[in-house]
């Protein structure tokens, strides 16, 4: 069986490493983590710290990160400037990052491709929003976001999907484990329409992913893993999920 992927997406909130990776210790007391992939996606200032204070197994991810290397693009973050950090990767795509800063999925696979280019793991993140649910529109905003990313895609490549309905994030109102399985098989069909292995390229799931849902959503066939906000705040909760997530 392949394993398991969480991701904890920390978002704009502090949390403080030492603090957070002491309990976390603390909580799984002497349980393995055997065939769980655990990453923390935290902000810019905080992956040193992360990086140093959490157990060498787990990975350590930015949220976002400039298509360019360099040049006049005030206040942006590229790949040359964090490759010091010894990171794994980054989230690219994010809803909050299309939604809020107009990222379009052309920059989006732009993201990818530098990402992919620079040696790094990229956590692509697709998804449609209510309102494009209730007009019947999820799978022909799936199609448009992947569509672009396709030439990116391969079981080779060092990359995982994370489909996040945008109405569940963030909402405490988590797409049901059939939900978001019809909408994974359906992301792995279209993948494999478009010449790629299916299921080479792990699936995450997110949105309002917890304690209470991740293990229904893991026994899912499509589903791999699941990327976590909220839930991934609170050490002791994220432990617990990280436990689900090894039982699954
Ligand atoms: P949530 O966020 O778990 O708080 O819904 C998930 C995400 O945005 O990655």
């Amino acid at each position: 069986m392949a394993d398991k992927i969480l991701l904890a997406n920390w978002k704009m909130n502090f949390v403080e490493p030492k603090a957070y990776f002491d309990a976390f210790a603390d909580a799984l007391g002497e349980s393995s983590l055997e065939g769980v992939q655990v990453g923390f996606a935290v902000p810019y200032t905080m992956l040193a710290s992360v990086y140093a204070h959490a157990s060498s197994s787990y990975t350590v991810y930015a949220q976002n990160v400039h298509e360019r290397e360099s040049g006049a693009f005030t206040g942006e973050i590229s790949w040359p400037l964090l490759e010091s950090l010894s990171i794994s990767g980054s989230l690219i795509g994010h809803s909050e990052r299309r939604q809020y800063f107009q990222e379009t999925d052309a920059q989006v696979a732009k993201k990818l491709e530098t990402t992919l280019k620079r040696g790094h793991q990229a956590v692509v993140c697709i998804g449609e929003t209510q309102a494009q649910r209730e007009r019947g529109e999820t799978f022909s905003v799936l199609t448009t976001q992947l569509t672009p990313l396709l030439p990116f895609l391969s079981e080779d490549a060092n990359c995982l999907l994370a489909y996040e309905p945008v109405w569940a994030i963030g909402t405490g109102l988590s797409a049901t484990s059939e939900q978001a399985q019809e909408v994974h098989g359906w992301i792995q069909d279209f993948l494999q329409a478009n010449g790629k292995l299916r299921g080479g390229i792990p699936l995450l799931y997110g949105g309002s992913a917890n304690g209470g849902n991740l293990e229904a959503l893991l026994r899912q066939p499509d589903i791999d893993g699941a990327l976590v906000g909220g839930a991934s705040l609170q050490p002791l909760d994220f432990a617990k999920m990280a436990l689900i997530a090894c039982s699954c």
